[in-house]
């Protein structure tokens, strides 16, 4: 999904790379989301220990929150060897069964977007990582016969922005499964502090502060906006980052005070001006603003509703009053009393 939005979650096309030299390689270094971060820490020396693989592990959560990140501490951590794939990548069975039966013992095998994997490819992938084996049927037709191939022993890593839409036999397979949460503002000022000291960019806490407090709870945005706030201290300061740069910086990306850009305002307009607050359905919506509903539910919708700002409901999205206090707008039947 191409987001051309600079607070987007979704992975842009230059973040990749950037995003890999910043990567932490130890679950000391990660920061934040410390309950995830202990229930790993035990489940990995547990493993190592034992000299086994670990167990299968689904992670989710919203994009930008460091999934794939999380997926290579934890390879570095076992001291195996990663592959990376991703559901819509996986066409033909052959593939996955290529990858598979390709595995080092105890390699991690993450596989993004996990819950758009076909359901003839998720049929390779029980046996998998049940038994540690495959089912490859030979021949066709009356004559046909299946043979169990063994492979290694090895830890699945499915990451998705949503566990619902994982099967159930495929979600019961993962012997570990943890949530990741958007980020507090103090462990996003660490992350930005962090990653300000290894690109080299001179910044001052208030700045760390000023970007983290617009970063939607997301790395992945607080990158993003550091390379583009040092690209404006470079330009039009000395290029330090102060937090008169980083704020003069931010306005003239249009990234206001709560991390909200024009699509983020523009969705919530629509629901209050078009649709009295809503309830609003989801098709509806997304047919009203021109966006994908895919994109509104994955990317947009979980940061607004985190501050309160919209609610889900079962007949459809509505407005909070904290939406319109946003705008400076008195809610219908609330204003006077
Ligand atoms: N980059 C992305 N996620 C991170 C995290 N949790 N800690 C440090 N750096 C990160």
């Amino acid at each position: 999904m191409q987001d051309p939005r600079l607070v987007s979650p979704a992975q842009a096309e230059d973040d990749a790379h950037y995003e890999a030299g910043l990567r932490p390689r130890r679950l000391d270094d990660y920061i934040g989301q410390d309950r995830v971060r202990e229930n790993l820490q035990v489940s990995i020396e547990a493993a190592v220990q034992r000299g086994d693989a670990l167990d299968h592990l689904l992670v989710y959560g919203p994009p930008g929150l460091g999934k794939t990140t999380l997926a290579y501490v934890i390879a570095h951590e076992l001291g195996v060897p990663i592959r990376t794939t991703s559901g819509p990548v996986i066409e033909k069975p052959g593939d996955l069964a290529g990858i598979l039966s390709n595995l080092q013992p105890r390699e991690v095998l993450f596989i993004d977007e996990i819950h758009r994997m076909s359901p003839v490819i998720e049929e390779i992938l029980y046996p998998a990582m049940e038994d540690f084996e495959l089912d490859i049927v030979i021949g066709q037709g009356p004559g046909a016969r299946s043979v169990k191939v063994p492979v290694e022993r090895f830890t699945l890593v499915g990451a998705t922005t949503r566990a619902g839409l994982l099967t159930a036999p495929l979600r019961a397979r993962f012997g570990i499964v943890q949530r990741l949460d958007f980020y507090t503002v103090q462990d996003i000022e660490e992350i930005v502090r962090r990653s300000a000291r290894i690109l080299e960019v001179p910044m001052d806490n208030a700045a760390a502060r000023e970007l983290a407090s617009r970063s939607r709870g997301t790395p992945r945005v607080a990158n993003r906006l550091l390379r583009r706030v040092r690209d404006f201290a470079q330009v039009r300061a000395n290029g330090r980052v102060t937090f008169e740069v980083a704020q003069a910086a931010l306005h003239l990306l249009e990234v206001d005070a709560a991390g909200l850009d024009e699509v983020d305002r523009r969705l919530l307009l629509t629901v209050i001006d078009k649709f009295g607050g809503g309830p609003v359905g989801l098709n509806t919506l997304a047919a009203a603003t021109s966006e994908e509903p895919d994109a509104i539910e994955d990317m947009h919708e979980p940061f607004l509703i985190q501050l309160g700002l919209i609610e889900r409901t079962p007949r459809g999205r509505m407005a909070t009053a904290r939406a319109y206090a946003y705008f400076d707008q008195a809610m219908p039947g609330r204003g006077l009393f």
